[in-house]
Protein backbone atom coordinates (compact mmCIF):
# COMPACT_ATOMS: atom_id res chain seq x y z
CA UNK A 1 0.00 0.00 0.00
CA UNK A 2 2.55 2.59 1.23
CA UNK A 3 4.28 2.07 -2.24
CA UNK A 4 0.99 2.83 -4.05
CA UNK A 5 0.34 5.92 -2.12
CA UNK A 6 4.12 7.12 -3.09
CA UNK A 7 3.70 6.32 -6.72
CA UNK A 8 0.05 8.53 -6.56
CA UNK A 9 2.06 11.03 -4.82
CA UNK A 10 5.07 11.06 -7.42
CA UNK A 11 2.20 11.34 -10.28
CA UNK A 12 0.82 14.34 -8.78
CA UNK A 13 3.91 15.73 -8.20
CA UNK A 14 5.07 15.42 -11.52
CA UNK A 15 1.46 16.56 -13.15
CA UNK A 16 1.72 19.79 -11.59
CA UNK A 17 5.45 20.41 -11.67
CA UNK A 18 5.22 20.65 -15.35
CA UNK A 19 2.65 22.54 -15.37
CA UNK A 20 4.56 24.75 -13.80
CA UNK A 21 7.48 24.15 -16.31
CA UNK A 22 5.21 25.67 -18.99
CA UNK A 23 5.07 29.44 -16.99
CA UNK A 24 8.59 29.86 -16.14
CA UNK A 25 11.32 27.51 -17.63
CA UNK A 26 14.07 26.52 -15.28
CA UNK A 27 17.45 28.83 -16.02
CA UNK A 28 19.73 27.23 -17.85
CA UNK A 29 23.37 25.82 -16.09
CA UNK A 30 25.37 28.35 -15.23
CA UNK A 31 28.12 29.25 -18.18
CA UNK A 32 31.48 29.86 -15.20
CA UNK A 33 31.79 27.04 -12.91
CA UNK A 34 33.00 28.13 -9.64
CA UNK A 35 35.25 25.03 -9.89
CA UNK A 36 37.65 23.45 -12.47
CA UNK A 37 39.95 20.56 -13.33
CA UNK A 38 43.68 21.83 -12.85
CA UNK A 39 45.58 22.60 -16.38
CA UNK A 40 48.09 20.71 -14.54
CA UNK A 41 47.43 17.55 -14.21
CA UNK A 42 43.79 17.14 -15.48
CA UNK A 43 42.47 16.47 -11.92
CA UNK A 44 39.77 17.15 -9.96
CA UNK A 45 40.29 15.90 -6.01
CA UNK A 46 37.36 15.62 -3.65
CA UNK A 47 37.44 14.86 -0.25
CA UNK A 48 34.74 12.84 1.53
CA UNK A 49 34.74 13.93 5.64
CA UNK A 50 31.44 11.56 6.76
CA UNK A 51 29.98 12.29 10.01
CA UNK A 52 32.39 14.67 12.42
CA UNK A 53 30.16 14.96 15.29
CA UNK A 54 31.23 17.75 16.05
CA UNK A 55 30.41 19.22 19.83
CA UNK A 56 32.06 21.96 21.71
CA UNK A 57 35.79 21.18 20.69
CA UNK A 58 38.40 20.43 23.88
CA UNK A 59 35.22 20.17 26.23
CA UNK A 60 34.15 17.42 24.41
CA UNK A 61 35.53 13.94 24.69
CA UNK A 62 36.12 10.99 22.37
CA UNK A 63 33.93 7.97 21.65
CA UNK A 64 35.05 4.52 21.64
CA UNK A 65 39.01 5.00 21.72
CA UNK A 66 41.41 2.81 23.53
CA UNK A 67 41.50 3.08 27.52
CA UNK A 68 44.86 4.54 27.14
CA UNK A 69 43.90 7.43 24.08
CA UNK A 70 40.60 8.65 26.17
CA UNK A 71 42.48 11.40 28.69
CA UNK A 72 44.18 13.40 25.32
CA UNK A 73 41.25 12.67 23.15
CA UNK A 74 38.59 15.26 22.18
CA UNK A 75 37.05 17.17 19.28
CA UNK A 76 40.51 18.84 18.86
CA UNK A 77 41.48 15.73 17.54
CA UNK A 78 38.60 15.37 14.67
CA UNK A 79 40.44 19.01 13.79
CA UNK A 80 43.56 17.84 13.52
CA UNK A 81 42.61 14.66 11.35
CA UNK A 82 41.30 17.40 8.91
CA UNK A 83 43.94 19.34 8.86
CA UNK A 84 46.62 16.39 8.31
CA UNK A 85 44.14 14.93 5.78
CA UNK A 86 43.71 17.95 3.48
CA UNK A 87 47.53 18.86 3.95
CA UNK A 88 48.20 15.15 2.47
CA UNK A 89 45.72 15.04 -0.58
CA UNK A 90 45.40 18.57 -1.61
CA UNK A 91 41.88 18.58 -2.48
CA UNK A 92 40.20 20.90 -4.58
CA UNK A 93 37.06 20.68 -2.66
CA UNK A 94 36.14 19.00 0.12
CA UNK A 95 32.35 17.57 1.10
CA UNK A 96 30.79 17.08 4.74
CA UNK A 97 28.21 14.32 4.33
CA UNK A 98 26.36 14.94 7.24
CA UNK A 99 25.88 14.53 11.00
CA UNK A 100 28.64 17.45 10.97
CA UNK A 101 27.93 18.33 14.47
CA UNK A 102 26.36 16.18 17.27
CA UNK A 103 23.78 18.85 17.84
CA UNK A 104 22.94 17.11 21.24
CA UNK A 105 26.00 17.84 22.63
CA UNK A 106 26.93 21.19 21.30
CA UNK A 107 26.00 24.26 23.69
CA UNK A 108 25.81 26.46 20.69
CA UNK A 109 25.43 24.70 17.00
CA UNK A 110 26.63 27.85 14.81
CA UNK A 111 29.60 27.78 17.21
CA UNK A 112 30.08 23.98 16.84
CA UNK A 113 29.42 24.44 13.18
CA UNK A 114 32.24 27.15 12.70
CA UNK A 115 35.04 24.72 14.74
CA UNK A 116 34.19 21.98 12.90
CA UNK A 117 34.20 23.26 9.24
CA UNK A 118 37.40 25.59 10.49
CA UNK A 119 40.38 24.04 8.94
CA UNK A 120 38.37 24.03 5.36
CA UNK A 121 37.82 27.33 6.03
CA UNK A 122 41.80 28.23 6.70
CA UNK A 123 43.34 26.32 3.95
CA UNK A 124 40.79 28.19 1.50
CA UNK A 125 39.49 25.55 -0.06
CA UNK A 126 35.82 25.17 -1.42
CA UNK A 127 33.81 22.97 0.28
CA UNK A 128 30.43 21.64 0.61
CA UNK A 129 28.00 20.23 2.92
CA UNK A 130 24.78 18.58 3.09
CA UNK A 131 22.97 17.49 6.53
CA UNK A 132 22.75 14.20 8.36
CA UNK A 133 20.32 12.87 11.58
CA UNK A 134 22.28 15.11 14.48
CA UNK A 135 23.22 18.38 12.97
CA UNK A 136 19.34 19.88 14.47
CA UNK A 137 19.58 18.37 17.18
CA UNK A 138 21.20 21.61 18.91
CA UNK A 139 20.52 25.65 19.34
CA UNK A 140 19.44 25.39 15.41
CA UNK A 141 16.79 23.60 13.40
CA UNK A 142 17.72 21.98 10.10
CA UNK A 143 16.59 25.47 7.88
CA UNK A 144 19.27 27.26 10.83
CA UNK A 145 21.79 25.41 10.61
CA UNK A 146 22.18 25.06 6.68
CA UNK A 147 21.74 28.47 7.03
CA UNK A 148 24.45 29.37 9.33
CA UNK A 149 26.52 27.10 6.98
CA UNK A 150 25.81 28.73 4.11
CA UNK A 151 27.07 32.39 5.46
CA UNK A 152 30.16 30.74 6.08
CA UNK A 153 33.48 31.76 4.35
CA UNK A 154 34.41 29.45 1.43
CA UNK A 155 31.71 27.02 1.30
CA UNK A 156 29.93 26.66 -1.88
CA UNK A 157 26.85 25.18 -0.35
CA UNK A 158 23.13 26.07 -1.06
CA UNK A 159 19.73 26.21 1.08
CA UNK A 160 18.11 24.98 -2.04
CA UNK A 161 17.67 25.37 -5.76
CA UNK A 162 16.06 28.88 -6.91
CA UNK A 163 14.07 27.04 -9.85
CA UNK A 164 11.29 25.14 -6.70
CA UNK A 165 12.95 26.83 -3.72
CA UNK A 166 9.76 26.30 -1.67
CA UNK A 167 8.54 23.48 -3.16
CA UNK A 168 11.57 21.23 -2.39
CA UNK A 169 11.30 19.20 0.78
CA UNK A 170 14.75 19.81 3.35
CA UNK A 171 16.80 22.02 3.57
CA UNK A 172 20.80 21.65 0.97
CA UNK A 173 19.81 20.42 -2.26
CA UNK A 174 22.14 21.67 -4.96
CA UNK A 175 24.39 20.86 -7.34
CA UNK A 176 27.89 22.18 -8.74
CA UNK A 177 29.66 22.01 -11.68
CA UNK A 178 33.08 21.19 -12.19
CA UNK A 179 34.42 22.39 -15.26
CA UNK A 180 36.59 21.59 -17.92
CA UNK A 181 40.38 22.49 -18.50
CA UNK A 182 40.38 26.78 -18.61
CA UNK A 183 40.67 27.53 -22.44
CA UNK A 184 40.39 23.76 -23.08
CA UNK A 185 37.31 22.54 -25.67
CA UNK A 186 35.20 21.83 -22.74
CA UNK A 187 36.71 24.71 -20.82
CA UNK A 188 32.88 26.30 -20.87
CA UNK A 189 31.04 22.99 -20.23
CA UNK A 190 30.76 21.00 -16.99
CA UNK A 191 32.66 18.07 -17.04
CA UNK A 192 31.55 16.45 -13.92
CA UNK A 193 28.18 16.95 -12.08
CA UNK A 194 28.10 16.87 -8.18
CA UNK A 195 24.62 16.23 -6.63
CA UNK A 196 23.91 16.95 -2.99
CA UNK A 197 20.69 16.04 -1.49
CA UNK A 198 18.98 16.25 1.85
CA UNK A 199 18.55 12.58 3.04
CA UNK A 200 15.95 13.81 6.31
CA UNK A 201 16.92 13.09 9.58
CA UNK A 202 13.48 10.83 10.52
CA UNK A 203 10.29 9.80 9.35
CA UNK A 204 6.80 11.57 10.10
CA UNK A 205 4.87 8.94 8.66
CA UNK A 206 3.53 7.57 11.71
CA UNK A 207 3.43 3.80 10.10
CA UNK A 208 6.64 4.09 9.18
CA UNK A 209 9.48 4.03 12.09
CA UNK A 210 12.74 4.95 11.69
CA UNK A 211 15.30 7.67 9.54
CA UNK A 212 14.31 9.56 6.82
CA UNK A 213 13.92 9.50 3.29
CA UNK A 214 14.68 11.26 -0.65
CA UNK A 215 11.62 12.89 -0.89
CA UNK A 216 9.48 12.45 -4.88
CA UNK A 217 10.26 16.92 -4.60
CA UNK A 218 13.92 16.48 -4.70
CA UNK A 219 14.07 13.48 -7.28
CA UNK A 220 11.85 15.61 -9.11
CA UNK A 221 14.46 18.26 -8.65
CA UNK A 222 17.56 16.30 -9.19
CA UNK A 223 15.88 14.64 -12.64
CA UNK A 224 15.37 18.01 -14.57
CA UNK A 225 18.63 19.08 -13.02
CA UNK A 226 20.16 16.36 -14.86
CA UNK A 227 18.28 16.14 -17.57
CA UNK A 228 19.32 19.62 -18.42
CA UNK A 229 23.15 19.32 -17.83
CA UNK A 230 23.17 16.00 -19.72
CA UNK A 231 21.02 18.03 -22.46
CA UNK A 232 23.69 21.12 -21.95
CA UNK A 233 26.69 18.96 -22.51
CA UNK A 234 25.31 17.09 -25.50
CA UNK A 235 24.57 20.52 -27.35
CA UNK A 236 26.90 22.94 -29.43
CA UNK A 237 29.26 24.24 -29.09
CA UNK A 238 31.47 20.89 -28.87
CA UNK A 239 28.41 18.81 -28.17
CA UNK A 240 29.61 15.37 -26.19
CA UNK A 241 28.43 12.10 -27.31
CA UNK A 242 27.39 10.62 -23.96
CA UNK A 243 26.50 12.48 -20.36
CA UNK A 244 28.84 14.07 -18.12
CA UNK A 245 29.71 11.86 -15.00
CA UNK A 246 27.42 12.36 -12.23
CA UNK A 247 28.25 12.03 -8.48
CA UNK A 248 25.44 12.54 -5.73
CA UNK A 249 26.12 12.88 -2.08
CA UNK A 250 23.85 12.47 1.39
CA UNK A 251 24.29 11.27 4.65
CA UNK A 252 21.54 8.20 5.18
CA UNK A 253 22.48 5.19 2.56
CA UNK A 254 19.89 4.07 0.44
CA UNK A 255 18.65 0.49 1.35
CA UNK A 256 20.14 -0.67 -1.70
CA UNK A 257 23.43 -0.25 0.20
CA UNK A 258 22.08 -3.50 1.72
CA UNK A 259 23.05 -5.28 -2.10
CA UNK A 260 26.16 -6.48 -1.31
CA UNK A 261 28.41 -8.86 0.77
CA UNK A 262 32.24 -8.93 1.06
CA UNK A 263 32.51 -10.92 -2.38
CA UNK A 264 31.29 -7.83 -4.09
CA UNK A 265 32.40 -5.04 -2.39
CA UNK A 266 36.10 -2.72 -1.36
CA UNK A 267 36.07 -2.41 2.05
CA UNK A 268 34.32 -3.15 5.10
CA UNK A 269 30.59 -3.96 6.53
CA UNK A 270 30.88 -3.91 10.61
CA UNK A 271 27.35 -3.08 11.16
CA UNK A 272 24.21 -2.87 9.59
CA UNK A 273 22.81 -0.68 7.13
CA UNK A 274 20.75 2.21 8.52
CA UNK A 275 18.56 3.76 5.70
CA UNK A 276 14.93 4.32 6.08
CA UNK A 277 12.55 1.44 6.42
CA UNK A 278 11.06 1.93 3.20
CA UNK A 279 12.52 2.80 -0.54
CA UNK A 280 11.39 6.32 -2.15
CA UNK A 281 13.24 5.02 -5.31
CA UNK A 282 15.99 7.05 -5.29
CA UNK A 283 18.17 4.67 -7.00
CA UNK A 284 15.89 3.74 -9.38
CA UNK A 285 15.46 7.92 -10.35
CA UNK A 286 19.65 7.90 -10.34
CA UNK A 287 19.45 4.49 -12.55
CA UNK A 288 16.92 6.43 -15.21
CA UNK A 289 19.00 9.28 -15.14
CA UNK A 290 21.36 7.83 -16.65
CA UNK A 291 24.38 9.59 -15.65
CA UNK A 292 24.88 9.28 -12.00
CA UNK A 293 28.42 6.90 -11.43
CA UNK A 294 28.77 7.11 -7.97
CA UNK A 295 26.74 7.70 -4.73
CA UNK A 296 28.55 8.35 -1.23
CA UNK A 297 26.86 8.18 2.34
CA UNK A 298 27.82 8.26 5.85
CA UNK A 299 25.70 7.44 8.51
CA UNK A 300 27.09 4.16 9.20
CA UNK A 301 30.38 4.94 10.96
CA UNK A 302 31.50 1.07 11.12
CA UNK A 303 30.75 0.53 6.97
CA UNK A 304 33.25 1.95 4.38
CA UNK A 305 32.99 -0.41 1.36
CA UNK A 306 32.37 0.58 -2.30
CA UNK A 307 30.26 -1.55 -4.21
CA UNK A 308 28.39 -1.53 -7.59
CA UNK A 309 24.73 -2.21 -8.37
CA UNK A 310 23.81 -1.91 -12.30
CA UNK A 311 26.15 0.63 -12.86
CA UNK A 312 26.12 2.77 -10.24
CA UNK A 313 28.90 2.75 -7.42
CA UNK A 314 27.37 2.54 -3.37
CA UNK A 315 29.62 4.12 -1.16
CA UNK A 316 30.60 5.05 2.11
CA UNK A 317 33.06 7.36 3.59
CA UNK A 318 33.58 5.62 6.42
CA UNK A 319 33.59 7.30 10.26
CA UNK A 320 35.82 10.29 10.55
CA UNK A 321 35.10 11.96 13.91
CA UNK A 322 35.91 10.93 16.99
CA UNK A 323 32.91 12.30 19.10
CA UNK A 324 31.45 9.41 16.86
CA UNK A 325 30.66 6.07 17.80
CA UNK A 326 33.16 3.65 16.51
CA UNK A 327 35.65 0.69 16.59
CA UNK A 328 38.45 1.28 19.28
CA UNK A 329 41.73 0.74 17.68
CA UNK A 330 39.87 0.51 14.31
CA UNK A 331 41.10 3.88 13.01
CA UNK A 332 38.77 7.24 12.36
CA UNK A 333 38.75 7.52 7.86
CA UNK A 334 37.97 9.78 5.01
CA UNK A 335 37.27 8.68 1.51
CA UNK A 336 39.41 10.33 -1.63
CA UNK A 337 37.88 10.55 -4.96
CA UNK A 338 40.18 11.56 -7.79
CA UNK A 339 38.30 12.49 -11.07
CA UNK A 340 40.69 12.43 -14.40
CA UNK A 341 40.50 13.77 -17.49
CA UNK A 342 41.38 12.44 -21.11
CA UNK A 343 43.86 14.02 -22.84
CA UNK A 344 44.44 13.99 -26.77
CA UNK A 345 47.49 13.36 -28.89
CA UNK A 346 47.95 17.46 -28.83
CA UNK A 347 47.85 17.74 -25.55
CA UNK A 348 44.50 19.32 -24.60
CA UNK A 349 42.39 18.41 -22.28
CA UNK A 350 39.05 16.27 -22.75
CA UNK A 351 36.24 14.62 -21.10
CA UNK A 352 36.61 12.82 -17.79
CA UNK A 353 37.78 8.96 -18.32
CA UNK A 354 37.94 7.76 -15.02
CA UNK A 355 36.73 7.81 -11.70
CA UNK A 356 39.40 6.73 -9.12
CA UNK A 357 38.76 6.20 -4.99
CA UNK A 358 40.60 5.44 -1.47
CA UNK A 359 40.45 6.11 2.00
CA UNK A 360 42.73 8.00 4.24
CA UNK A 361 42.96 6.06 7.80
CA UNK A 362 44.07 8.47 10.44
CA UNK A 363 47.05 6.66 12.08
CA UNK A 364 50.96 7.81 12.21
CA UNK A 365 51.31 7.70 8.48
CA UNK A 366 47.90 8.32 7.33
CA UNK A 367 47.56 5.07 5.53
CA UNK A 368 46.13 4.90 2.27
CA UNK A 369 43.43 1.56 1.62
CA UNK A 370 41.11 0.25 -0.66
CA UNK A 371 41.85 2.21 -3.86
CA UNK A 372 39.81 1.11 -6.54
CA UNK A 373 38.42 2.75 -10.35
CA UNK A 374 35.06 3.34 -9.67
CA UNK A 375 34.52 4.34 -13.67
CA UNK A 376 36.14 4.51 -16.75
CA UNK A 377 35.16 6.08 -20.00
CA UNK A 378 33.98 3.12 -22.87
CA UNK A 379 35.18 5.04 -25.65
CA UNK A 380 38.29 7.23 -25.98
CA UNK A 381 37.99 9.78 -28.93
CA UNK A 382 39.75 9.22 -31.60
CA UNK A 383 42.68 10.97 -30.95
CA UNK A 384 43.07 10.46 -27.16
CA UNK A 385 46.17 8.77 -26.03
CA UNK A 386 46.02 5.52 -24.70
CA UNK A 387 47.45 5.39 -21.32
C1 LIG B 1 44.52 13.25 20.16
O1 LIG B 1 45.37 14.39 20.12
C2 LIG B 1 46.33 14.38 21.17
C3 LIG B 1 47.04 15.72 21.13
O2 LIG B 1 47.67 15.92 19.91
C4 LIG B 1 47.27 13.20 20.98
O3 LIG B 1 48.23 13.16 22.00
C5 LIG B 1 46.46 11.92 20.98
O4 LIG B 1 47.28 10.81 20.69
C6 LIG B 1 45.33 11.98 19.97
N1 LIG B 1 44.47 10.80 20.12
C7 LIG B 1 44.11 10.02 19.12
C8 LIG B 1 43.22 8.88 19.45
O5 LIG B 1 44.48 10.22 17.97
C1 LIG C 1 34.46 29.95 -23.69
O1 LIG C 1 33.89 31.19 -23.32
C2 LIG C 1 34.75 32.28 -23.53
C3 LIG C 1 34.08 33.53 -22.98
O2 LIG C 1 32.75 33.62 -23.41
C4 LIG C 1 35.06 32.39 -25.02
O3 LIG C 1 35.96 33.46 -25.27
C5 LIG C 1 35.70 31.07 -25.49
O4 LIG C 1 35.92 31.10 -26.89
C6 LIG C 1 34.83 29.88 -25.15
N1 LIG C 1 35.56 28.65 -25.46
C7 LIG C 1 35.03 27.63 -26.14
C8 LIG C 1 35.93 26.46 -26.37
O5 LIG C 1 33.90 27.63 -26.57
C1 LIG D 1 26.93 -10.03 -4.13
O1 LIG D 1 27.12 -11.42 -3.93
C2 LIG D 1 26.07 -12.08 -3.22
C3 LIG D 1 26.42 -13.54 -3.08
O2 LIG D 1 27.63 -13.71 -2.46
C4 LIG D 1 24.78 -11.94 -4.00
O3 LIG D 1 23.71 -12.47 -3.23
C5 LIG D 1 24.49 -10.47 -4.32
O4 LIG D 1 23.38 -10.38 -5.16
C6 LIG D 1 25.68 -9.83 -4.98
N1 LIG D 1 25.40 -8.41 -5.17
C7 LIG D 1 25.61 -7.76 -6.30
C8 LIG D 1 25.23 -6.31 -6.34
O5 LIG D 1 26.09 -8.26 -7.29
Amino acid sequence: MASVHLLLLLLLLYSSASAARGTHSPAPPQPTPHLRFKPTNGQFKILQVADMHYADGAATKCQDVLPQQLRTCSDLNTSAFLRRAILAEQPDLIVFTGDNIFGFDSSDSGRSLNAAFAPAVSAKLPWAAVLGNHDQEGTLSREGVMRHVVGMDGTLSEINPTIMVSEIDGFGNYNLEVGGVRGSGLGNKSVLNLYFLDSGDYSTVPSVYGYGWIKPSQQYWFQITSRQLQKAYMSKPQPQKESAPGLVFFHIPLPEFASFDSSNFTGIRQEGISSASVNSGFFTTMLEAGDVKAVFTGHDHLNDFCGELTGINLCYGGGFGYHAYGKAGWARRARVILATLEKTEKGEWEAVKSIRTWKRLDDKHLTTIDQQVLWCKKSTSKHALIT
